[in-house]
Formats: C-alpha cells, structure tokens, sequence
C-alpha cells in the first residue's frame, strides 16, 4: 500500500479541522482512489436559516464550497468530478432564487477559466443546456472550448440535468440511428446505451456524496449509479470541507465492492 506524501502547505490547512490532523490525507491509499466523484451539493437553504441569512447567501457560501472541492479533488488526483449544480426541477424555485443562482453561475465561470487552465482541469456542462439563459449557454461554451485540451481533472457541472430525461434523450438518439440503419436492435448493449448519455464514455461514479443528510438520488444519474457507492453526511453543504471529502473517500476505500459477486468469487478473482 503506498500513501499519500504530506505537503507542509497542507498539513496546516487540515488542523483544526475536525479529523483534528491530517491523518485522513495519511490512510488514503493512493491506488484506491474513486476515479470518479460525484457529489450532491444539499442544504445551502438550510445553513442560510439557521443563521438567519437568505438563501441566495447560502448559495454563495455554497459555490465558495464547490470551488475548494473542485480544487482538492484535482490535487487529490481523482480524474473526473460530477457536481450536481442546477436540477431540471430547479427551476420551479422562485425567480428570484433561479436568477440568482444564474447569475452566480455566469460570473464563477468566467472568474474560475484561469483556475482550470492552471489546473489542467477540463471543464464539461451536463443537462439540458439550451434551457439555460443565452448568457450562460454562450460563457459554458466558452469554458468547455478553453479547456477542451486539458488533460487533468475531468469537471462537469450538471445543469438543468434531470436523470430521467437524459435517458429519454438517449432512448430517442438510439431509435433514430436503428432506423437510419446506422446499429441493429440485436446489437444494443448496456454499453453502447451508456454511450448516448451525456457521460458518453467517462467511467460511472465510484462514489457519490450528498450532503444535509437526505436519503435519496434525487434524480441524479440514474443510470449511472447502478453501482455506485452513496455516502450520505448530515453536514450542509456550505460547511463541507476538504475533511470531511477524505472522510468520504476513507470510507468509501474500506467499501468491498461486489457488483452483484459473493465475497468469496472477489477473493478469488482477487488472488488471480
Ligand atoms: C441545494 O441546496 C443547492 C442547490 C439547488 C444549488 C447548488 C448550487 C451551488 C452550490 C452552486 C454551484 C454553482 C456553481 C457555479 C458551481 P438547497 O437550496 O436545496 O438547500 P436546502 O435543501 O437546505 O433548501
């Protein structure tokens, strides 16, 4: 098992924090990383209450959040990271809200295109992008041309997404190419299926994080997360840090993951 080195710039970071040391960062097993991330960012109405704020300032907290992971997932080494931004459902919020979650959205694009370069991050939008303002579609495509060739972290916000319709789109392209002939029903597999989604030929999530507590998907790459391992945390996302992402990963590398195999057939297939 090999472990992560410990930067000097790092180790202050994570003190005081509440593994109290940087021992998350210590256990990691480097060769056991999720190759993808995907995290659920919940609870930006909640952490506003409860300090009687409103909640386009938990919004703001909470992309100040999704900017520090981003960063640390990439340092981390994790290839791709799925962030669930903006649900189709979403925008039945009030207009106030939606506009200003649009507006946030628009000028942290364009404010975080130098972070990515730097970062060799390269940045992907998911969803049902033509619902979006004009403004916004023009800035994401912009950010995905720029960062088209950079070969590091994998970033895509998941925008007006909805699961369900990403599988009714996909359903709809596939019996357009069986009927211009372009495939043969008998030829369709789960892997060809998974092509026609807007995840196209990434790997599906190893592991997907929702904050605030809540038990469910919430409509959240459905086909995806066949096998994906949830970690669910009662922390709002405006207080989730770098801690409490390597507790997630802790937990999720102490996971046997058995793909519908005994333990016993993955010891086996183990010790080949
Ligand atoms: C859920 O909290 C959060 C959202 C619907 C929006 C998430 C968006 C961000 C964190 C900003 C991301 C933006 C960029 C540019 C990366 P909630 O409002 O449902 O909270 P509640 O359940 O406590 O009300």
């Amino acid at each position: 098992m090999r472990y992560f080195t410990i930067r000097r710039r790092r180790y202050w970071r994570y003190k005081g924090s509440t593994l109290h040391h940087p021992i998350g960062m210590k256990k990691l097993d480097r060769d056991r990383l999720p190759r993808h991330i995907a995290i659920i960012m919940d609870g930006n109405g909640r952490w506003a209450k409860m300090r009687t704020l409103n909640r386009i300032q938990g919004h703001r907290k909470g992309v100040e959040k999704a900017k520090e992971i981003v960063n640390h997932c990439s340092e981390l080494g994790i290839e791709y990271l799925t962030l669930y931004a903006f649900s189709q459902e979403n925008w039945s919020r009030p207009k106030a809200e939606v506009n200003a979650l649009m507006g946030l959205l628009k000028n942290h694009l364009k404010s975080e295109l130098k972070m990515m370069t730097e970062n060799n991050i390269r940045f992907m939008s998911i969803g049902n992008i033509s619902q979006l303002p004009v403004s916004v579609q023009k800035i994401i495509s912009e950010v995905e041309e720029e960062t088209s060739s950079n070969s590091g972290m994998q970033l895509n916000l998941a925008l007006s997404y909805s699961g369900r319709l990403e599988i009714v789109e996909a359903v709809k392209k596939l019996a357009e190419d069986v009927m211009d002939k372009k495939i043969a029903i008998k030829d369709i597999t789960e892997d060809m299926f998974s092509g026609y989604l807007y995840t196209g030929d990434m790997p599906d999530p190893d592991l997907l994080i929702r904050t605030s507590g809540e038990m469910r998907i919430s409509n959240f790459l459905l086909w995806q997360a066949a096998y994906t391992e949830l970690y669910v945390t009662e922390t709002l996302w405006p207080d989730f840090t770098s801690t409490h992402l390597l507790e997630a990963i802790l937990d999720y590398q102490h996971r046997e993951r058995r793909f519908g195999l005994t333990a016993e057939q993955l010891r086996i297939r183990a010790a080949r």
